[in-house]
């Protein structure tokens, strides 16, 4: 196998993270033979200080031709003072719908070991395995018109929310396929009894349903839903959101894995392409200091590996060497443990190989 991958560090904790998953890239692909060149570009902060844009002609370029792209985060207070298409989040939005990766996956899963570590009571957490859906190309984060018009008193922002059938036509599929590979359940999300844009959602999906008739599909409101998660989230198999409800619900989700530095996810188009990043983001406080957690990173590349390379011996490798890591104790602080960015890597990077050589062993 030979695969170019590009990969975008980003700004705070990023480039930490993304060293550590790639190291753990490095010692699978090494140990399958694999070929995957690694090619660094910049966007957010760091590509503002050197290019004075948050995404660069040639990062946009390394990534059009890409196998896949794997991202830290961006932003940070260095550049919280930027408007507009200068921000740091407006090169990450921009990357994601040049790229046309309209479904973002992110999958929540609690791990038993660390059902006593939320805020939540273990009995309601424990056996949770679900995954959210989110519209990542439209809604409100692209809608027109937007901006600002007039002054003083009289001055109006406005954001639109925008949605055609076909966009959600698009993601709903994605999302029904999900299910159809799992439980066979599917919830989607809105606010239908208020946005217009949520009652097209709903008839949109409804009609889909009967093209998947082993899919339980259900519909819920988005406030409601929001407490549901948080109260029996183990009976939730796939969700489909809109982009800002996917937004939101997923850091709600984190909190029943633990951290936020848990949840990997993967943005998906038409193509094997994938944009490749944990969910959280540039966690200012943390970076420089070698202690933000790299898991979320490491599982992302494993979804790398799978969607984008089809190498699911090198993504159940990696994903099963994090589990036994995390059993182990293998934690950084956010988890309560005092293992920094680094020994993480090192312990997945062992027990990845350990697996892989468990596994030929027992093929040859
Ligand atoms: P954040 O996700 O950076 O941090 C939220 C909380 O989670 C903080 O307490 C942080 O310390 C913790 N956290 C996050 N990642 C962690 C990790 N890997 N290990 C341990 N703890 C972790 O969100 P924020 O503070 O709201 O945003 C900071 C900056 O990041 C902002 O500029 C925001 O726009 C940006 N952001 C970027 C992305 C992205 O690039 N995909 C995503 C979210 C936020
Ligand atoms: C995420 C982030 C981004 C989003 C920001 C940084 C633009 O919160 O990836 O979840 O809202 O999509
Ligand atoms: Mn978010």
């Amino acid at each position: 196998m030979k695969a170019d991958v590009v990969v975008l560090p980003g700004d705070g904790v990023g480039p930490e993270v993304v060293n550590a998953a790639l190291s753990v890239l490095a010692t699978v692909c090494d140990a399958a033979d694999a070929q995957v060149s690694i090619d660094v570009h910049l966007i957010g902060g760091r590509a503002i200080d050197e290019f004075g844009t948050p995404l660069p002609d040639e990062t946009l370029e390394a990534c059009r031709t890409a196998d896949a792209i794997l991202l830290g985060a961006v932003g940070g207070p260095a550049w919280d003072h930027l408007r507009g298409e200068q921000r740091c989040e407006a090169g990450l939005l921009r990357l994601r719908r040049e790229l046309d990766v309209y479904a973002n996956v992110r999958p929540v899963k609690v791990h038993p070991h660390l059902a006593d570590r939320t805020s939540l009571r273990p009995e309601i957490t424990r056996g949770t395995d679900l995954v959210i859906v989110r519209e990542l190309t439209g809604g409100a984060y692209f809608g027109q018109p937007r901006g600002r018009t007039g002054t003083g008193p009289d001055e109006i922002a406005r954001d639109s929310i925008v949605y055609s059938a076909a966009e959600i036509e698009r993601v709903a599929r994605v999302a029904f396929g999900l299910a159809q590979s799992r439980r066979g359940e599917l919830i989607s999300i809105d606010k239908a009894n208020v946005l217009i844009t949520s009652q097209l959602w709903r008839e949109v999906v409804t009609a889909l349903a009967v093209e998947y008739p082993d899919v339980t599909l259900t519909h819920e409101l988005v406030d409601s839903f929001a407490m549901r998660l948080v109260r029996e989230p183990a009976t939730i198999d796939v969700v489909v959101a809109e982009n800002l409800f996917g937004d939101i619900l997923s850091d709600e989700a984190a909190v029943l894995s633990g951290s936020l530095g848990l949840l990997p996810s993967a943005s998906l188009g038409a193509t094997d392409q994938g944009l490749y990043e944990p969910i959280h983001g540039s966690a200012p406080r943390l970076a420089g200091r070698g202690i933000a957690n790299p898991y979320g990173t490491i599982l992302s590349v494993a979804m790398l590996l799978r969607h984008s390379l089809h190498r699911d011996d090198l993504a159940l490798a990696i994903e099963s060497a994090v589990d036994v890591c995390i059993t182990e104790d293998v934690l950084t602080a956010d988890l309560g443990g005092t293992a920094g960015t680094d020994a993480v890597a090192d312990a997945v990077a062992r027990e990845a190989l350990r697996h892989l050589g468990a596994r030929s062993g027992a093929t040859t």
